[in-house]
């Protein structure tokens, strides 16, 4: 059913549904992403993020649908008139081929002249900062260069839409974090709609203006990065986007009542009945001294050190918390053993109906 659109919306899908035979991998997914912006495609690996992605390049044919570029349905449209860019996760490099003609090849596919496309080429290795390498082949690069020999053929026939699909994953941690950056950077610059799928939560949340969270095929959620992180649609968005501690409850016309018989108060409302209570380990302070939505007291069972964190397990009437802390210099003041009181806000006391994964 066609709704009403927002004057900046770029890209549309509508009714988008896939099957592989008889196995209905995407049911029907909706979108609408707004010219300029970056939108993360998040979810766990086979929930279907590939599959939409090459749905918008043309790769695929949806079972059901259509797709829509600034209002013009191209659901039947060939993959070369669709004026997409896309970046894969293996390069896709041609191993023969310098890498000023590997950039070049999509303007030579396009007709563009060998002067111009030169140039172009040129012009789009200057902005991934690899001008001085035009010549080598993609062997005598390192992994993190060749990714950006990717962008920069994406990015120099000049697409209406990049399509970014888990570009990342193939790089070490420390190029993987500048890569973010300047991948970031040139989207912003060029001021082009982009689709970047991802099952890194870091990535997603650190990179795009909105994310689509996805879970077998269909939206759990999509919002901004602060939306999703701080008022997850459901308990699988929490979850996936970032990590939370989870325990079983009640909500009664007093409250919400832990197994262990605490009272606690949430922001959220919901109908009486089995609720699972989430709170974010670093939202939980270890030693509550002043007033606070939500206070409970445990014993410290567990104490692990993890560079930028300490992690506590906190054993609170035989449910375990995990409460994190930004590392201090100098010894940690507690043992295990010890008692705490532990506390935190009704804001980020999270509650669902029990039982959704
Ligand atoms: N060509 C195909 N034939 C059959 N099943 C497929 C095909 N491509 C993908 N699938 C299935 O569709 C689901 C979604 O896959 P995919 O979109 O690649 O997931 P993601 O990119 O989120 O990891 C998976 O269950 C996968 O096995
Ligand atoms: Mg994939």
């Amino acid at each position: 059913m066609p709704t009403t659109s927002a004057p900046d919306e770029h890209l549309r899908l509508e009714g988008i549904g896939v099957s592989f035979g008889a196995v209905n991998v995407i049911p029907s997914l909706d979108l609408s992403v707004r010219k300029g912006e970056m939108v993360a495609f998040l979810g766990p690996s086979g929930c279907g993020k590939t599959t939409t992605l090459r749905i918008i390049a043309g790769l695929n044919k949806p079972s059901r649908g259509s797709i829509m570029v600034g209002g013009r349905d191209i659901t039947h449209l060939p993959i070369h008139d669709r004026d997409m860019g896309m970046v894969f996760q293996s390069y896709a490099l041609f191993p023969h081929m310098d890498v000023s003609h590997n950039v070049q090849f999509g303007l030579q596919m396009r007709n563009v002249p060998a002067r111009e496309a030169e140039k172009r080429a040129a012009q789009a290795l200057e902005m991934v900062q690899l001008g001085h390498l035009a010549h080598r082949k993609p062997k005598e690069l390192s992994g993190g260069q060749q990714q950006r020999v990717a962008l920069a053929r994406a990015l120099v026939i000049e697409p209406s839409i990049l399509l970014l699909d888990e570009p990342l994953s193939n790089l070490d941690a420390k190029l993987r974090d500048e890569m973010r950056v300047q991948i970031r950077a040139l989207q912003q610059q060029s001021g082009i709609t982009a689709v970047f799928v991802t099952h890194d939560q870091v990535e997603a949340l650190s990179m795009c203006d909105r994310v689509v969270v996805m879970r077998g095929g269909h939206v759990e959620q999509f919002g901004t990065p602060t939306e999703v992180y701080e008022r997850p649609a459901t308990a699988f968005v929490a979850n996936f986007v970032g990590r939370t501690n989870r325990l079983k409850g009640a909500l009664t016309a007093e409250g919400i009542l832990t197994g262990a018989g605490q009272q606690l108060r949430s922001a959220t409302r919901l109908p009486a009945g089995a609720v699972d209570i989430l709170v974010r380990p670093h939202r939980i302070r270890l030693q509550e001294t002043g007033e606070a939505d939500n206070k409970v007291q445990g014993t410290v069972s567990t104490i692990t050190f993890i560079g930028d964190l300490v992690q506590y397990g906190v054993s609170v009437g035989g449910e375990e918390i995990v409460v994190e802390e930004a590392t201090r210099r100098g010894r940690s003041p507690l043992a295990a053993g010890d008692s705490v009181t532990l506390g935190w806000s009704a804001e980020d006391t999270l509650i669902y109906p029990a039982g959704e994964k």
